[in-house]
This record gives C-alpha cells, structure tokens and sequence, in this order.
C-alpha cells in the first residue's frame, strides 16, 4: 500500500474515493464541512433526508457529487460527537474501508483524520487508519479451490492533516501502521491454516523465509535431536505422541548494538486434541489455533524488520503437536525439564506450559532484558476476561504496566491477573517437584505461576491470549493478536513514537 498526506481541500481531490464522517444532530464532521460546503449543502440535505446515516459503523456511498473532483464519497456516521473516541474512530474507518473494498476504487483519500479523536495525535490517526483499512481487506482465501474472489483494488491512500507541520507525523503513522498490519496479517494467515498444513516444519520454513535477504535478521532451526541434547524432556513429553517432528525455532534480529534483547517466546500448538487426555469433540477444530501465540511473535517480528526499529529482538518458538498414540505421554508419567525441575503431567491437555518452560530456560542464553510468553494457554483466561482483553501476569509490576498501557494505547486490550505464592502452592505433586496443573480454581493465574518456576533472573511477563487469539461462529478466524500490543511496546521502548 502506498501513503500520501495531503492539506489541500478534499472537495478538490481527484481520488476515486474521499472519506468523510458525519454525526448524530445533522452536524457534518469536520471531514465534510468542505465537501458540503463546495457541493453547495448537499451532504446536510442528504442527512435531512434521511439518506445519509449518522449511525456510528454505517456508511453511505455517494456515487459523485457537483462541485466535488472525487468520483465517489464514503460518508460514515461517527455517533455523538462527544462519544467520539479511537475505537469508534477505528470502527468508522472500518466501515468506509468495507464499502471501498466492494468498489474498484484505487486511491482514496481518508478525511477522518481530520476529526477531533479524544486528542490524538496525527501521527495515531493516519497510524490507526493504516492497520484498519490493511485488517479489513484482509481474507483468507488460501485453501478455497476454483476461482478466487477478486482483491480489493485499492493501493493508495491519502490522509488528510490539517496543516503541513502534521504531515510527516502522519506519514510515519501510516508507515508504522502498514507495517503492523502486515504482522497482524500474518500472524492470521498462519492461524488460519489447517493444522495439516501449518506443522511444526511448517513454521519453521517460514520463519527461514523471513530472514531470508535481511542481513539483520537471521532464523535457527533445532531439531528433536539438538533438543534433546538441550535435556528438554518437558518440551519433547508433548510431542512423544505424534509423527509431526517438533522444532525449536529461535529468530534473533539484531539492530540495538550491545543493549540486552527483548525476548518474545511464542506457544507453538499446530494442533492440541489434548493427547491422552483427549479434548470432547464439539469445536475441536479450533485447536489448530493454538499456535497464534507462535504467530503473534512471529507477526510482531515481521512488523519490527518492517520498521526497521532500532532494537535487538528474539523470538523463540517451540513447535510440536499434541496427539494421542501408543507412544504419547500419559497422566501421572514424570518429565524432566532443561532447568533440571521435574514435573507430574497430570493432565497432557496442559501441554503449553510444558514447552513454553523449556523454552524459557533455553531463553536465558540470550540474556534478555526482558521476557514476555505469549500463548493461548487456558480456558480459564476465556472464563474471567471472555474475548475483550488478554490476560497479562508479571514478576514486575513495571513490565505489566507498560504491557497493560501499550494495550490501550494500540486498542488491543489486556488486563493483570495476579500471580502468588498461594496460587502456586496447588501445583504441588506428592512425586515430582510440581504437578503440571492446578487444579479447577483460578486455572489462568496456576498456569502463569508454573511458568513463573522457570524465571528466575528474569524480568518476565506471561500474555494468555485463549480468548483474544481468535473468534468462534459464524466469523471464525484468528485475528492476528496481541501483534498491535507487542508492537506498540516495542515502538515505544526504542524511542521511535512522536
Ligand atoms: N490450548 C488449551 C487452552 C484453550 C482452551 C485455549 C480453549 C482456548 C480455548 C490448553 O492447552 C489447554 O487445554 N488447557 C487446559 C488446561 C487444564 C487441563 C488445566 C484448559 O484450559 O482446559
Ligand atoms: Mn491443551
Ligand atoms: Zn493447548
């Protein structure tokens, strides 16, 4: 997608499609006063007339107008001015960009921008048009077979800024936001794919092709062999019962000097049927989906090469698939992890943690300046936060508050969840030095505690994203989570935010 900014009047733009909002009380946004003003009142008429809604998320498509260059108007309805804030800016920009994607239409100019947004910056605005306009084109089409429904056509957007001194912010908002968008894209495409074909291996190849051509960025493989060498008896328990060979995939971009990394370990489940502590059947096919945490970090390091942002970062990905057989690991059998730690899998259904542990021990090579898990790790996380916010547990409250604040920030939203000594005490095991579950009360926080065993020395975070990762029903879908988050925290920890 190519981006320009533009202060000149959006009635004089010959794009093929200028964005304007209009609010409740007949009151034109500041977007369409220009235009209603050069089309000689048309646009109040047409809300008068009740052609034009102001309903917040409908959008009327006006095929030309007199006295405006552009060959078609998206006019939205942006609610109560006084309601107006990102989100509802984000859902307006949604509804145009849905309208447009049925058009022909190529370059467009987006006058929202110009909107009063609850103070945000130019740079926010044309930075959350951007990954709008990017999520809404967005379909997986990959496994449908015949003819492909036709791509949008759109590749040029402008933004409109008020003055020329907001137009390199609004640039870089946009640049920021394409990048991001590309993550989040990604990060969708491969929780999307079946778990027949996004493998272990899978994975692996693409986060090779990544690195391939960016001398910044390079991509490690480890095989079951290096990680058995590595003594990682936990990570390998869970893979015992499949023909899929699991992989460590370990990407490291490198462009922060000598400062210490940050450190994204991703969970890797292609598929999670439960092992022999099989899953019931009713939406089984959703466990191909708990692998985003592997796809959140992998898309927000797409998003970071994209800005070229000035930092070191890691990502680890542990990848297996977890299925039942003559060899699988069965309740009661004892693993020991790479820390030495052993563990009684009780349940093999609580399989993340057993890989995301070893990972986090082999993380510490890396020397991280910070840790962050993400991982689609419990149902319970679904039960107290639902689909709205990720669920964030930390050994500091530092890290949990910047994470917490990134959330709202880039509208992807999470919420702390406390960790403690008294959660962890009920993952204590009569035969081993903890048991891999906590039994049935506050399952998020036991979860986060035995990840928490195997973080000593580090300041590390844990995201639970089981229930922002992807949407059931009748929109089924990953939708590219916590990508927006974590590249929100990272813009801000290098300094690269206006
Ligand atoms: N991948 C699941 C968690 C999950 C379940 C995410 C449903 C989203 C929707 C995880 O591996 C799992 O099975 N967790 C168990 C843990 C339990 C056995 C302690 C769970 O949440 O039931
Ligand atoms: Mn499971
Ligand atoms: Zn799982």
């Amino acid at each position: 997608m190519e981006y320009f900014t533009t202060t000149s009047k959006p009635s004089r733009r010959a794009v093929d499609c200028v964005v304007i909002g209009v609010f409740d009380r007949n009151k034109p946004g500041n977007s369409a006063t220009d235009i209603d003003t050069a089309s000689g009142g048309e646009i109040r008429r047409l809300i008068k007339s009740g052609d034009i809604s102001s309903k917040l998320g409908d959008c009327s498509m006006l095929a030309g107008l007199p006295g405006v260059r552009s060959s078609r108007i998206a006019v939205v309805g942006l609610g109560k001015p006084s309601d107006f804030k990102s989100r509802h800016f984000r859902k307006a920009v949604a509804a145009a960009a849905t309208a447009i994607a049925k058009t022909r239409a190529k370059q467009i100019l987006n006058c929202l921008t110009l909107e009063d947004v609850d103070g945000a910056s130019p740079y926010y605005l044309a930075r959350h048009s951007s990954q709008v306009i990017n999520e809404s084109l967005y379909r997986f089409t990959r496994m449908k077979s015949g003819r492909k429904p036709r791509r949008s056509a759109l590749s040029k957007i402008g933004l409109s800024v008020a003055k020329r001194g907001d137009a390199a912010q609004s640039l870089r908002g946009a640049e920021h936001g394409d990048a991001i968008a590309a993550g989040v894209s990604l990060a969708r495409e491969l929780g999307n794919l079946p778990a027949n074909v996004c493998t272990p291996s899978y994975l692996a190849r693409e986060a090779r092709k990544m690195a391939q051509g960016k001398g910044k960025l390079t991509t490690r493989i480890l095989n079951e062999a290096e990680m058995k060498r590595l003594r990682m008896g936990s990570l390998l328990s869970v893979t015992a019962g499949t023909d899929e060979p699991a992989k460590l995939i370990v990407m490291q971009y490198k462009n922060g000097g000598s400062e210490q990394p940050v450190v994204l370990v991703g969970k890797g489940v292609t598929f999670d049927s439960g092992g022999i502590s099989l899953k019931p059947g009713p939406a089984m096919d959703e466990m191909k989906f708990d692998m985003c945490g592997a796809a959140g970090v992998i898309g927000t390091m797409a998003a970071v090469v994209k800005m070229r942002l000035p930092i070191n970062l890691v990502v680890v990905v542990p990848a297996v698939e977890n299925l039942p057989s003559g060899n699988a690991t069965k309740p009661g059998d004892i693993v020991t992890s790479m820390s030495g730690q052993t563990i009684e899998v009780l349940n093999t259904d609580a399989e993340g943690r057993l890989i995301l542990c070893d990972a986090l021990t082999y993380s510490k090579r890396f020397n991280p300046a910070i840790i962050i898990d993400v991982a689609t790790l419990t149902g319970a996380c679904v039960v107290a936060l639902g689909a709205h916010r990720t669920g964030v547990m930390s050994n500091s409250d530092d890290l949990r508050n910047e994470l917490v604040a990134a959330g709202e920030q880039a509208e992807d939203l999470a919420w702390p969840l406390p960790l403690g000594e008294d959660y962890a005490a009920q993952l204590k095991s009569n035969f081993a030095d903890m048991a891999n579950i906590g039994g049935p009360g506050g399952g998020a926080v036991t979860a986060g505690c035995f990840l928490g065993k195997f973080t000593d020395g580090m300041t590390w975070a844990h995201m639970d994203i089981a229930g922002t990762a992807w949407k059931s029903g009748a929109q089924k879908g990953a939708t590219g989570r916590p990508v927006p988050l974590l590249s929100e925290m990272l813009l801000a920890r290098s300094g690269s935010l206006p």
